[in-house]
């Protein structure tokens, strides 16, 4: 059977999979990505991770080895641009980069290593074998550190003219609103960002009446959005509150998303996405208010189900179907 590696490096975590052709995951590590330690240390940090699952593990055949990585990524499936949660990443072509790291560590891959913006990995992943099965076309916005989104049309993914398309984290709902990393005023991310979203549930809800002053600290410095989730579930009117308010914000983005697209099924992956219908219930509501009548007929907002593994499954789908398109030999 062939195997292929994925890998989904995150702003916070880096996850590292050995999975199977038909989507299982043999075995896979998670470990902090140390973004701040520059991208030396990342790239150490991947190999390191890809060493480890295929230790013990020897599949005959590893077909390459995929990457979704945040930022632009060059049309080439080689190189990361100018991630916003990534410092001082600018234009790392990856297949140079780690070669030399995974032979240093005695990892012997058969194939390519290949990445695609980590929105568009996990578009790839839904679509194979996540929530996105069901529908031909459709939009992934991927809630973590960073906002993330991509376009697939007829079962593949729109890329755009430098393979950026699908930037919806950097989209503004409000001029005048917050800056994001990349500076842009009032982009999405820049609310639902999960650092973002908690610095505001921080400022929300430090004088109210919350469970979350027990969960999350007294002062609340390390609420995160599955605080908020869970308190939401035991019935926490102020953590629903917050939800609701970035459930609003990500429904007004969706609503300029489905007028210029068309498109109408929206998978909502992520993090910040296990907040589930506190979340998502508002988003629809508000969609209905941000596009004509017409267009709003099967529009559907729905959660990915596989969680933060499609990132991971839809990396690895880059490396099978580089070697499935690739000429046959003899
Ligand atoms: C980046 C995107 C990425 C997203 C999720 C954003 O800040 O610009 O390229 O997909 O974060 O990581
Ligand atoms: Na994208």
């Amino acid at each position: 059977p062939l195997h292929a590696v994925g890998v989904d490096l995150g702003g916070t975590n880096l996850k590292v999979a050995l999975v199977e052709r038909e989507g299982g995951i043999v075995q896979s590590v998670s470990r902090p990505t140390g973004a701040e330690r520059g991208p030396d240390h990342v790239l150490d940090q991947i190999a390191d991770g890809v060493a480890q699952v295929l230790e013990g593990a020897a599949p005959p055949e590893i077909v390459g080895v995929g990457i979704g990585a945040p930022g632009a990524v060059s049309l080439d499936r080689t190189t990361v641009r100018e991630p916003p949660n990534l410092p001082e990443w600018r234009d790392v072509h990856l297949p140079d980069a780690l070669g030399p790291r995974l032979a240093a560590r005695g990892v012997a891959v058969d194939g390519p290593v290949i990445v695609e913006n980590d929105a568009n990995a996990a578009a790839l992943g839904s679509a194979f074998y996540g929530a996105g099965r069901p529908f031909d076309s459709f939009v992934m916005v991927t809630l973590g550190t960073g906002v993330g989104g991509a376009i697939v049309v007829n079962d593949r993914l729109f890329r755009g003219s430098t393979g950026a398309a699908g930037e919806i984290g950097h989209m503004s709902i409000d001029y005048e609103g917050p800056y994001d990393r990349a500076g842009v005023s009032g982009a999405i991310e820049a609310y639902l960002g999960q650092r973002f979203l908690s610095h505001h549930a921080r400022y929300q809800l430090l004088a109210r009446e919350t469970h979350l002053h027990q969960t999350a600290g007294r002062d609340l410095t390390d609420v995160t959005p599955q605080h908020l989730h869970r308190a939401a579930v035991a019935g926490d009117p102020a953590a629903r509150e917050v939800l609701a308010w970035a459930g609003h914000k990500l429904g007004v983005l969706l609503g300029s998303v489905v007028s210029l697209l068309d498109i109408r099924k929206i998978v909502v992956g992520g993090g910040v996405s296990q907040a589930g219908d506190y979340l998502l219930d508002p988003a629809r509501e508000t969609i209905e208010r941000f596009v004509m009548p017409p267009m709003l007929d099967g529009v559907e907002i729905v959660r990915e189900t596989r969680g933060n593994e499609v990132a991971l499954l839809g990396a690895a789908r880059l490396a099978f179907e580089h070697h499935e398109d690739r000429p046959a030999q003899g």
